[in-house]
């Protein structure tokens, strides 16, 4: 395979079929060179950790309604971030919200750091969310890595390891993947390639952008992966 071609297929399906999120720059916003908050890159991907896409969006609205910034965040009484947290689960992450705004706001002047180390020092961002800040915010070439994209990747190689064995191995794969333009971009086009065709069961491979470079759909037994050890 070669990985710019099926980078830039990808990045095209994504400019005319990106799902529309409220925490997403529209396509006209992306082509005037608006580049996302991350604020709300950070905010999306907390509630996103545990939480369905379709769970989350009215949760995200009213969050940046009622504080649009990091700063109001960090200002809010901690009674009133529960309350409106109320329904999402995990609330861990409510109460790692609060201390993170407020970290932010004493210590980083209310700007969000850019590089992975200084997001990782943050409350409640480990590597899962520091890759998805520093790629989707301020697209550096980090490589964001969840199921969806173990499953993707898994099937473009075919990859014989069992998860969570193969976790190293996929992520390598996914890393050789991610193209030096628009890692942003390219984070959340396999987000929604995972999510709505490359898909645990009956995958839409007739309508993937990356069909013609995926072993497994050449194989024919997209549906084997990603392998999973027996519990
Ligand atoms: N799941 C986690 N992060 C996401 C994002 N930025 N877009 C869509 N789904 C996601």
């Amino acid at each position: 395979m070669k990985h710019e071609d099926a980078a830039t297929a990808l990045l095209d399906w994504y400019d005319t079929h990106a799902r529309v999120l409220p925490w997403r720059v529209s396509p006209a916003d992306r082509a005037a060179g608006v580049a996302p908050d991350p604020y709300r890159v950070w905010m999306s991907e907390i509630m996103l950790q545990q939480t369905t896409v379709a769970a989350v969006k009215s949760y995200f609205e009213r969050f940046t309604a009622l504080w649009p910034s990091v700063t109001d965040l960090a200002n809010a009484e901690d009674e009133r971030v529960m309350g409106e947290w109320a329904g999402l689960g995990y609330y861990a992450r409510a109460r790692n919200l609060l201390k993170c705004a407020r970290v932010i706001r004493d210590e980083f002047d209310g700007v969000f750091p850019r590089t992975r180390i200084a997001l990782q020092s943050l409350p409640g961002v480990g590597p899962y969310t520091s890759a998805a800040i520093a790629s989707i915010a301020f697209d550096l070439p980090e490589t964001v890595v969840d199921g969806n994209v173990e499953r993707v990747v898994s099937r473009l190689f075919r990859v014989e390891t069992p998860l969570p064995t193969a976790k190293p191995e996929l992520t390598e794969l996914a890393e050789t993947l991610t193209p030096i333009a628009r890692p942003g971009d390219y984070a959340q086009a396999m987000m929604d390639l995972g999510a709505t065709i490359c898909t645990p069961k009956s995958p839409a491979c007739g309508i993937c952008p990356l069909s013609y470079v995926c072993a497994a759909r050449h194989a024919g037994d997209q549906a084997r992966f990603p392998l999973k050890s027996p519990k």
